[in-house]
């Protein structure tokens, strides 16, 4: 039978691997301690944790490596302050809180047997990479697999290898653009949104899942409407601080929800009314 663990209580976990993606963004891989008493550690594709650092304090961190691989759990962290400092500078060995998994998922039933677009801006394809393995995993299960990826330049690319690799699959089509690309770069250079012209897109039969900064996902919403896509078919996921991540303290508050609990993927229907009502 499964042990009943508390929400508020961090299981222990150990850091087994950290990878550098970019000069500031690390992948951490974390097994379970051994005095741990949670089974598993499955999660749904875009559902986060919240890390205790010892010392430092907790924050929310999506979770970036495959569902299927349920005895790790990976996360990608760019240092940008204090916690994430310290979180990216753990070594092997080292000790973290693990609370979660919390919020909601990226629809995955939604899309069965339809194409799925997968819209990431710098970050966000962490928080979308555990969809992309699930989605390659059962592929028979789904239409075509269209990633578009955004990053400020070259060097802020993260999991370049796994790029080349989904776009070698003949279900799937990849394109990357950066906004600046320097002298050697020889991909697509302009914001996300540029690559629509060259991505085979079939609007009305897709579902289209977007992760980046909220300015990059209000513009790439207006674009995907533009282009034919139903709002009720595009989801996109919310950031915001975070304390309890139960829905208790409203902390993360927003309109009507909770990005904790009702989020952090909504259906882009149900929150854009508050884009724009709301600071940034
Ligand atoms: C649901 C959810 C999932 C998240 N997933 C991830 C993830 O997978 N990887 C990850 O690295 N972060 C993720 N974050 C963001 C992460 O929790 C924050 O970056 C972190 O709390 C900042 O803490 P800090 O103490 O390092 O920085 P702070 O000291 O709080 O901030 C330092 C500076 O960085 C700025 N800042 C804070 N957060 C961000 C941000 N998200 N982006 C850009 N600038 C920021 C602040 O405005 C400030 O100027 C997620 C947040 C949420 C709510
Ligand atoms: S973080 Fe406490 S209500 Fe969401």
């Amino acid at each position: 039978m499964a042990a009943i663990t508390n929400p508020m209580l961090p299981e222990p976990y150990v850091v087994g691997r950290v990878g550098k993606e970019t000069p500031d963004t690390f992948t951490l891989t974390l097994a379970r301690g051994k005095e741990s008493g949670a089974d598993g550690s499955s999660f749904q594709p875009g559902q986060f944790s919240m890390l205790w650092v010892f010392g430092v304090g907790e924050l929310p961190i999506s979770i970036s490596g495959d569902p299927a691989e349920g005895d790790r759990l990976v996360y990608t962290v760019r240092s940008v302050g204090q916690a994430t400092h310290a979180l990216v500078s753990l070594g092997v060995g080292d000790n973290v809180g693990v609370r979660g998994p919390f919020g909601t998922g990226w629809p995955i039933e939604v899309a069965r047997g339809r194409d799925v677009i997968v819209i990431a801006g710098g970050l966000g394809l962490a928080p979308l990479r555990p969809l992309i393995y699930q989605m390659l995993r059962n592929s028979r299960e789904y239409g075509r697999l269209v990633v578009l990826y955004g990053a400020r330049s070259p060097r802020d690319l993260i999991y370049r290898r796994e790029l080349v690799a989904w776009a070698r699959r003949h279900e799937t089509q990849v394109l990357v653009t950066v906004d600046y690309g320097g002298l050697s770069w020889r991909g697509h250079v302009g914001v996300v949104t540029t690559l629509f012209k060259y991505a085979k897109l079939q609007p009305r039969r897709s579902v289209v899942m977007v992760c980046g900064p909220e300015i990059m996902m209000r513009f790439v919403t207006r674009e995907l409407e533009a282009y034919g896509v139903s709002r009720e078919d595009i989801y996109v996921s919310m950031e915001r601080n975070m304390k309890c991540a139960v829905g208790l303290c409203g902390h993360c508050q927003y309109g009507p929800h909770f990005i904790c609990k009702d989020g952090p993927v909504f259906r882009w229907d149900q929150v854009r009314p508050l884009l724009g009502e709301y600071e940034l």
